[in-house]
């Protein structure tokens, strides 16, 4: 449908059916006849009983396909304009083939991958239905506190771009010039603007506060990336940003996100936003609430009564606010025709059930699925190479990891366990089963953490063998192996939303297991799964080898498995820095230098900035990883070491293979502006590659260094880059630098 018939589609409504554009509800309101929706969901929400749920706009977490065609096809059936409901769900990172968790997959630093995982994903949404999925999430993230940061690419700005650009590829498809989202494609959210990655003490929905220099320099650019990729949604934020809560905010979504970020699609409310304004205090009822929300340019109520209930006596006899709301619906008409929907409804999904049969679960989404989650594996410890294991080796599998299947993580909403392949079953792809003992040695989380967890502790499993008995049996096993692989770590129900926690730890019981079993003086490799950097300091003191595993998805114990057995090379680099112990939270790499750094030669001078209980350097900083291979870095050639702004430096750096093992290295390009008129961090990530390279070869590797790169927000807020000499870093991690130079930027009057 062209633009014009849009505008006619939009005329030609009246402003109930308008605000019904604008209202999400969930799939329960369609079932059963009117009156017991009247009686039943409507009236749970509050909705007023005059309310047509057959205005609705679109509909959240249905993804059922048969109930989908039903729906469809009933509202279509009421639809005086024809104009088809939207579904939307969270389908994160995999629909029913599950990928690693977001977290994990940045720590693969392999976008291409990212970008083929995204696309799968959205094929099986295609597929199946959904229309609309609220990813990518790109909030940046330095508190490991907080239970969502497994949704994000993790603290640096730079991936977080990447991701945005390559999720919404992967989802959407390149951009087109008619915006049209082709077949096999659906449409992508970003999430959530803004800002939510910053909660105060890691608490979930908590205040963020921040100066707008922080917002811009390090938060906004992420989703300005979704952006300029094409997204066609963005989502805001639960949390209010300096006192104002970002769902109601005019100056971020309007100012910010429409005008300076030029976006023109779909702005949705996150779940019950817009009636929470009222529970933050800024928004005194319901009535207010809405005009606050439309104001802010929010286009879409996700699951509240409030718009549907209030907008039409606010737009009533005012024309500014009756602008607004024509707006808002033309863009949610829009993205329903980009989607193609006025000419097919139910886009890949009839098309599947004529078939009888989709691509879900496809062995080359399972191969994608298991080649990510090899990527995503961060190795943080090898002692005497205890890795990899040849299949010789007598291994006691211990731990509750060892054959649990709920390794998915809380977002994968299709996921199903029975499609995962476990630890176990995947090392009996390699072990010989008689070399191979398995037990649990110790409760996933501890009873009495259980209720805490809310509705999630019932799906834990009941225990009925005693903790003291699961210890015993682990010993039993241990001594009666050459090496003991120990699978520890959090439920995948104390991280994702609501799973703030103040000491993000593995769990008392799960370390008891651990001191038993180090002090038997057996080989030990310890896998850990979780949704967050966890505080592992006396687990890598006791371990020999560790594995970071997060959680890998579909495919994530043949994986490991491949990993444990040298099968595949880790290759995976942290993106989120690993702290010694939660007093040093917040913990980022690209921190500022202070007046008093505490510079080695110091000592324990006291007036540095620095703890006197603790080190500063994180346990496990940015952008480390390793192999089971050696690699040597040697700086080839730098082009110049004098620049004008535009004419970059070239450089490149030789890569050596100088191990036994073939693997893939990720070299990091740092950059430190010495001196500007706002102080920069002592580091910051401006570009990598991940290369492979066989045991014995060398590669190079080419980096180009362009003024943009030097660019950052001024105390005016004005992006730009200042004249004087830069630092360059190159190497495996943000600590380790293996190669640098500086060069200087000319000032302007230089440059002829
Ligand atoms: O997409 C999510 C969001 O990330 C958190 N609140 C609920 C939304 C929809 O389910």
């Amino acid at each position: 449908m062209d633009d014009k018939l849009l505008y006619e589609k939009l005329d030609s409504l009246s402003v109930q059916e308008k605000i019904g554009q604008l209202v999400q509800l969930t799939g329960d309101f369609f079932e059963g006849d009117i009156d017991t929706v009247v009686t039943g969901p409507l009236k749970k929400l509050g909705l007023n009983p005059s309310y047509n749920i057959y205005n609705t706009g679109s509909i959240l977490n249905v993804t059922d396909p048969e109930k989908m065609i039903r729906l469809q096809t009933k509202y279509l059936e009421h639809s005086a304009h024809q104009i088809p409901l939207l579904f939307m769900a969270d389908i994160i990172y995999g629909y029913r083939t599950i990928f690693p968790i977001p977290l994990a997959q940045a720590c693969s630093w392999n976008f291409e991958q990212i970008e083929r995982a995204a696309a799968i994903s959205a094929r099986e949404c295609y597929e199946e239905g959904t229309h609309v999925t609220f990813s990518p999430m790109v909030d940046i993230v330095r508190d490991p506190r907080w239970g969502r940061v497994m949704e994000s690419p993790g603290e640096d700005t730079l991936l977080a771009r990447k991701y945005a650009e390559s999720t919404v590829a992967g989802i959407q498809g390149r951009k087109t010039r008619s915006g049209a989202v082709p077949a096999d494609k659906i449409a992508a959210c970003v999430k959530h603007f803004a800002a939510y990655g910053a909660p105060v003490a890691g608490r979930e929905y908590n205040a963020v506060d921040m100066s707008e220099h922080t917002l811009r320099e390090y938060y906004l650019p992420g989703y300005q990336a979704a952006i300029e990729a094409g997204a066609k949604l963005v989502m805001t934020a639960f949390n209010t940003l300096n006192g104002i809560p970002a769902t109601g905010n005019e100056w971020l979504n309007r100012d910010v996100l429409r005008r300076e970020m030029n976006f023109d699609g779909v702005l949705i409310s996150d779940y019950a936003a817009i009636e929470e304004l009222i529970m933050h205090g800024y928004a005194e009822d319901e009535a207010a609430a809405a005009k606050l929300a439309l104001l802010a340019g929010v286009d879409v109520d996700m699951k509240t009564a409030v718009y549907a209930n209030q907008l039409e006596k606010i737009i009533s006899g005012n024309e500014h606010m009756l602008e607004l709301l024509n707006e808002a619906v033309y863009r949610v008409l829009k993205l329903k025709n980009d989607l193609g929907l006025f000419e097919d409804p139910f886009r890949g999904l009839q098309e599947t059930v004529r078939r009888g049969s989709s691509s879900i679960l496809a062995d080359e989404h399972k191969q994608a699925a298991l080649s990510l989650a090899e990527e995503s594996v961060v190795l943080l410890k090898n002692e005497h190479e205890l890795l990899p294991l040849s299949p010789q080796t007598k291994i006691a599998l211990i731990g509750p990891y060892a054959e649990e299947n709920s390794t998915l993580g809380i977002w994968a909403i299709k996921g199903n366990e029975a499609d995962t392949i476990n630890l176990k079953t995947g090392l009996l792809k390699h072990a010989d089963p008689a070399r191979l003992s398995v037990c649990r040695g110790a409760y996933m989380v501890p009873l009495d953490e259980r209720e805490a967890l809310g509705k999630y502790a019932d799906k834990l499993p009941a225990e009925t063998v005693g903790e003291e008995e699961l210890l015993e049996e682990a010993i039993r096993n241990a001594d009666e192996a050459d090496v003991i692989v120990l699978a520890l770590g959090e439920s995948i129900y104390q991280s994702g939303e609501g799973g703030s926690r103040t000491n993000p730890a593995l769990p008392e019981p799960q370390l008891k297991l651990l001191r038993e079993l180090s002090g038997l003086g057996k080989p030990l490799a310890v896998i850990v799964y979780s949704g967050r950097p966890l505080i592992l300091t006396e687990v890598a003191e006791k371990a020999d080898a560790l594995i970071q595993a997060w959680y890998p998805g579909t495919m994530g114990g043949e994986a490991l498995a491949n990993i444990l057995y040298g099968k595949a090379n880790p290759s995976g680099k942290l993106t989120m820095t690993f702290p010694r112990c939660v007093g040093q939270i917040p913990v980022h790499y690209n921190e500022l230098n202070t007046g008093r750094p505490n510079l080695p030669e110091n000592g324990s001078y006291r007036f540095a900035s620095r703890y006197i209980d603790e080190a500063n350097e994180p346990l496990y900083p940015f952008g480390y990883g390793k192999s089971y291979t050696s690699f040597a870095y040697s700086l080839l050639s730098v082009s110049r070491k004098e620049m004008k702004r535009n004419e970059p430096i070239e450089f490149s750096v030789a890569v050596s293979n100088t191990g036994s093992y073939d693997g893939k290295e990720t070299v990091q390009l740092y950059i430190r502006d010495k001196f500007a008129s706002v102080a920069r961090p002592v580091k910051v990530l401006k570009d990598f590659q991940k290369i492979f390279l066989r045991s014995g070869e060398t590669g190079t590797v080419q980096f180009t260094i362009r003024e943009e790169m030097l660019k950052f927000y001024g105390s005016n807020m004005e992006y730009k880059s200042e004249p004087g000499e830069f630092e360059v870093y190159i190497g495996p991690s943000s600590q380790d630098i293996s190669l640098s130079f500086s060069f200087v930027l000319l000032p302007e009057e230089e440059h002829e």
